[in-house]
């Protein structure tokens, strides 16, 4: 079956940019949020972005019109029986999930892949709880979706070869660079390598080594990374950053992916970067 039409669920940061990239290269998209608030909200960015392109030369205004003209808004997850591909992205909490897939298993033709976006949680799980694990799988996207070149293809441990070749297509024909995760673990590749350097920056400053600063100017300059350690967990959120470290460290039970002190005191004073105010970043209380 070739793949025309691509159903994104979840209209948020990660579906505004999946759905983005689809539409850009050719595909129809379905995209589909609790409110539809939301959908607008997503298609406003989309157009912000675009128009920004515009003004540098980098896309025309028919360009911009055919690319919001592919993409179809909806509440109504029935939309997704004309899809030949779904990728869901909507919040992480595995209840959700495992409920819309159970929907999307009703309402989708036996033949199509559905995909979760998630980052950290089972694919396995999710595929269980529909009448077709062979045919689920996990298609992990970075943010921003329409910049990062990376999608991480992952099997769960009933996904069939076939589905997870159809994703890797799929992501090749969005423009991404698709890499195959081979077992259902948490973290898949890139987040099972760079908590473990988070928490070893963290312990390096709670050792009194170095500062943030001295770290992140360390690590940007030493390995040519485009931001430190400490810039990534102010932007992604040190709380958000600290579950997923609690999380790891409950699955494999190794010393490695315990939460240094620091971390949790950090969580606990409510200096969790982001927009939430500061982070490990700038004031931060050295002794
Ligand atoms: N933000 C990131 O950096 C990032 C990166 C990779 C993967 N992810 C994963 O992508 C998923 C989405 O993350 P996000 O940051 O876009 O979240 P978000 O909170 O920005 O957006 C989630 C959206 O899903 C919608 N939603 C909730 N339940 C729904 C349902 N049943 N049907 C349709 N829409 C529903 C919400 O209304 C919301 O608009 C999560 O699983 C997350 O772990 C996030």
């Amino acid at each position: 079956m070739e793949i025309r039409t691509v159903g994104v669920c979840g209209a948020g940061a990660m579906g505004t940019g999946i759905a983005h990239t689809a539409a850009m290269a050719g595909f129809r998209v379905i995209l589909r949020d609790i409110e539809l608030p939301r959908v607008e909200k997503a298609l406003a960015t989309m157009d912000g972005l675009m128009q920004r392109a515009i003004s540098k030369g980098k896309l025309t205004d028919e360009e911009r019109l055919a690319t919001l003209g592919r993409i179809s808004p909806t509440t109504d997850l029935e939309a997704f029986a004309e899809a030949d591909f779904v990728i869901e992205a909507i919040f992480e909490d595995l209840r959700l999930k495992k409920d819309l897939f159970v929907a999307l298993d009703r309402i989708c033709r036996t033949e199509v892949v559905l995909a979760s976006n998630t980052s950290s949680m089972s694919i396995t799980e999710i595929a269980a709880a529909t009448g077709r694990p062979e045919q689920v799988v996990g298609m992990h996207f970075f943010n921003p979706a329409q910049v990062m070149r990376l999608v991480e293809v992952i099997h769960g441990y009933q996904s069939s070869d076939a589905a997870v070749q159809t994703a890797m297509d799929l992501a090749s024909r969005m423009g991404k660079t698709a890499v195959r995760v081979r077992k259902d673990t948490p973290g898949f590749v890139v987040n099972r390598i760079l908590m473990p350097m988070m928490v070893e920056a963290i312990k390096v400053v709670e050792e009194g080594i170095a500062t943030p600063e001295e770290v992140d100017t360390a690590i940007t300059l030493g390995l040519n990374h485009p931001m430190g350690p400490f810039t990534l967990l102010d932007f992604t959120g040190v709380d958000i950053c600290y579950n997923v470290v609690e999380y790891f460290h409950s699955e494999f039970r190794q010393p490695q992916y315990a939460p240094p002190l620091l971390m949790k005191q950090m969580v606990r004073a409510g200096r969790l970067g982001r927009k939430a105010g500061k982070g490990f970043l700038g004031e931060y209380p050295k002794a």
